[in-house]
């Protein structure tokens, strides 16, 4: 017989027991598992997110944090993250779950390939709080995805950082096109969870960001573009703190120049962050005169945390109004925690330091009564939770016929017959099969973009060398036959001066590619056989860059991707061009100062995939890891320049997508061989140089190193 556990340990007990799950609300049934018949693929690349494997955890504020004590909440499946912890009275939708709750929880899940808002309620069947656990009892986990039935759902979306209050719930949404290339689909809603009734809380024309309700539920505070929009801001987004009436977005008045992530103390205290003067990233308070009198000049601001350390996505304590919880970045290390600080003593206390040193920690929430601290971190392998392991995620397509897959790797690219995938996974060049089966190292070095010989079995092209490089340096293509045992590869240019991005021709006699041998990145095309010595003649000529060329299933054009319009400026539109080198027009003109690469065809040829930066950046970047264009989204348009599309809706950096000739089953596929977990980076621009031992501020490092 087991001995009986005493009460005290039952955190301990928490990790020796699966959770019982019951999901309330199913699902629509997956439509269709074969697929439709004449479909195609597309499969794109996120920087890092493969890897995240994110769960949230929660520790108590009281006691000093212990890995004992840390609790993991969610269910160990998919990326859960931006926790919440309602009110245990706030909502109707509470009441259906048992007196004896530990924990509620709402945050967002990617779980079946869409972003989606759920309520976890963990408890145990027990009537009877006084009598002893057995510990053979298991807790119950309540599931329910909170939107289900309200219209939005037909349209894919990304949400964000939900609340409940009330019967509502607050979050962000990007079901509905801002309409202006370069402008957010990132808007604040609330929808009744009763009835699925949902409200626009962000006016038409604007986008609003990291919405906080306040204790009362009366007001909603948000980080806004307000009218001047995004202007290709990475680091620090230009936001503003509004303030409006929950119950219909009125009253909506600025209350905060410049900041981001708003959190309510009480009824007329905001906790905001933004990157100080001195470089450093700061919380800051904001004390709201009587609410209805508001207005930018009324409200007295306050730096709160000290420079000499970054602090940054606050969340204040409404029960106990003592202290707030931060993610900080401190010199000595290189990993973002959570700690809790006392704003009268102005001390900081360590939450997630002392339980997992090497980890990164995200986005702090206080239970109601102050008890709680929650956070989300990668679960890695020793956690309880189970890897995300997955070669090709399926992600739920907005096109019925259109299976959409992030791949755990870059510059993927299709075989011929679409049985296979080549991609990149720095440094190596890998080939697999589509079922995720037979995995192969093909070539070891650095390496960037893949694509097949279209009549040559198992020739892959690809360039050999750093990427974004400049003009000289040594970049060369090869031809690797992927069939043959000795991987003997071919190199195809001689120069050594940028020569990248392959692309055969249909007959498979002919290879396009950009090279900077002129001393500008421009357009060449060679025998893909016998590469330059064969023969080679130039596209395009001008001083500006042409790159990441792609050939046209029947023969007939070549799109590219090109800063023409601003040489030199990062702003790319996409062009297209007969081979001959007629009939040279542009395809997506992206906005101003816009983002549009990595164009690659349809199988039919029709219609054209890329990254794009057309619908800007839907969170605040310091709320994720590291991307470098939290931006990218991926988009389909029709050759003929018409019907723009977004296919992905996230806060995440998608790009180098490729598009295959058949339709894969819009299902996971595993990863072969585990690959290491958590091996993400936090954003860059929070590294903190020393020179010599002497602080140089935070600002040394990022500027000297990756200054525009
Ligand atoms: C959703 O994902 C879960 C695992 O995360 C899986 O068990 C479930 O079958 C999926 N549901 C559908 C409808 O695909
Ligand atoms: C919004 O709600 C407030 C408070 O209930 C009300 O006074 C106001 O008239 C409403 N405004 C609109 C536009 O519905
Ligand atoms: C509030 O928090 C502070 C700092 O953690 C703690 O010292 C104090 O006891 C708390 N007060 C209450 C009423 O819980
Ligand atoms: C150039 O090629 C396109 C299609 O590939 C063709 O329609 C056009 O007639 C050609 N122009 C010349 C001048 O050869």
């Amino acid at each position: 017989m087991r001995p009986q556990k005493p009460l005290c340990s039952f955190f301990f007990f928490f990790f020796f027991f699966f959770f019982f799950s019951l999901i309330l609300t199913l699902y629509p049934a997956a439509a269709d598992h074969e697929g439709p018949s004449s479909g195609t693929s597309i499969v794109f690349a996120t920087t890092g997110r493969s890897r995240y494997a994110f769960d949230i955890y929660t520790v108590p504020t009281v006691d000093p944090p212990t890995n004992a004590n840390e609790l993991r909440i969610t269910d160990g499946h998919s990326v859960n993250f931006n926790g919440h912890f309602p009110s245990p009275t706030s909502s109707s939708i509470l009441s259906i779950i048992p007196n004896q709750t530990l924990i509620n929880l709402i945050y967002v899940t990617e779980r079946n390939g869409s972003s989606n808002i759920y309520l976890d309620a963990i408890y145990y069947d027990s009537p009877d709080h006084t009598r002893r656990r057995s510990a053979l009892q298991v807790p119950i986990r309540v599931q329910i995805p909170l939107l289900g039935s309200e219209p939005s759902i037909g349209r894919i979306s990304m949400k964000d950082r939900p609340s409940l209050v009330g019967e509502y719930l607050v979050y962000v949404s990007t079901h509905e096109d801002s309409g202006v290339p370069r402008t957010s689909w990132a808007a604040v809603y609330s929808t009744q969870l009763e009835t699925g009734l949902t409200r626009r809380l962000t006016p038409y024309g604007v986008a609003d960001l990291s919405p906080a309700v306040s204790p009362s539920g009366v007001w909603t505070a948000v980080a806004s573009f307000g009218e001047r929009g995004w202007s290709g801001e990475v680091e620090e987004l230009s936001t503003d703190i509004y303030v409006f009436l929950t119950r219909n977005g009125s009253n909506r008045v600025k209350v905060v120049e410049h900041g981001g992530w708003p959190s309510w103390a009480d009824e007329s205290t905001l906790y905001f962050h933004r990157r100080s003067d001195d470089g450093w990233w700061s919380v800051y308070r904001a004390i709201l005169p009587e609410i209805g009198a508001v207005s930018v000049g009324t409200v007295v601001i306050q730096r709160v945390t000290p420079p000499g350390l970054h602090v940054f996505t606050p969340a204040a304590s409404t029960a106990n109004r003592s202290f707030i919880a931060v993610a900080t970045r401190r010199p000595d290390s290189e990993f973002r925690h959570i700690e809790l600080f006392d704003v009268d003593s102005n001390e900081f206390r360590y939450v997630t330091r002392p339980i997992a040193p090497q980890n990164h920690h995200f986005n702090p929430f206080i239970s109601p009564d102050s008890t709680r601290v929650g956070y989300h971190k990668c679960r890695g392998d020793s956690n309880g939770g189970k890897p995300e392991n997955l070669l090709l995620e399926n992600i739920q397509s907005p096109v019925p016929d259109i299976s959409l897959f992030r791949v755990d790797g870059s510059f993927p690219s299709f075989s011929p017959e679409g049985d296979r995938i080549a991609y990149v996974s720095f440094p190596g060049l890998y080939v697999v099969n589509r079922d995720g089966s037979n995995r192969r190292e093909v070539f070891t070095g650095t390496a960037f973009s893949s694509g097949w010989d279209p009549k040559r079995k198992g020739v892959v092209y690809t360039a050999v060398g750093p990427i974004f490089a400049t003009e000289s340096t040594k970049v060369d293509i090869i031809s690797i036959n992927v069939d043959d045992d000795k991987l003997g590869y071919k190199k195809l240019t001689t120069g050594g001066e940028n020569n990248a991005f392959p692309s055969a021709s249909p007959d498979g006699k002919l290879l396009v590619f950009r090279s900077g041998r002129s001393g500008h990145k421009n357009l060449y095309i060679m025998d893909a056989v016998d590469g330059e010595m064969g023969g080679i003649h130039r596209l395009t000529e001008g001083p500006w860059t042409d790159t990441m060329c792609n050939w046209s299933p029947d023969g007939d054009w070549i799109v590219f991707a090109s800063d023409r319009e601003n040489p030199g400026s990062g702003s790319f539109e996409l062009y297209m061009i007969h081979p001959n080198g007629t009939g040279l027009r542009q395809l997506v003109q992206s906005g101003s100062a816009g983002r549009t690469n990595h164009p690659w065809f349809s199988p039919d040829g029709k219609t054209i995939v890329f990254t794009s930066d057309y619908s800007a950046v839907s969170a605040e970047p310091i709320s994720n890891p590291h991307h470098y264009g939290p931006y990218g989204d991926i988009f389909t348009i029709r050759s003929d320049g018409s019907e723009i599309r977004r296919m992905t809706h996230n806060a995440y950096e998608d790009g180098t997508p490729t598009w295959g000739p058949t339709y894969m089953r819009a299902v996971d596929v595993e990863r072969p061989n585990d690959g290491p977990q958590c091996s993400f980076e936090d954003c860059h621009w929070l590294k903190i140089s020393r020179n010599q031992g002497v602080e140089v501020g935070p600002l040394g490092f990022t500027e000297a190193q990756c200054g525009r």
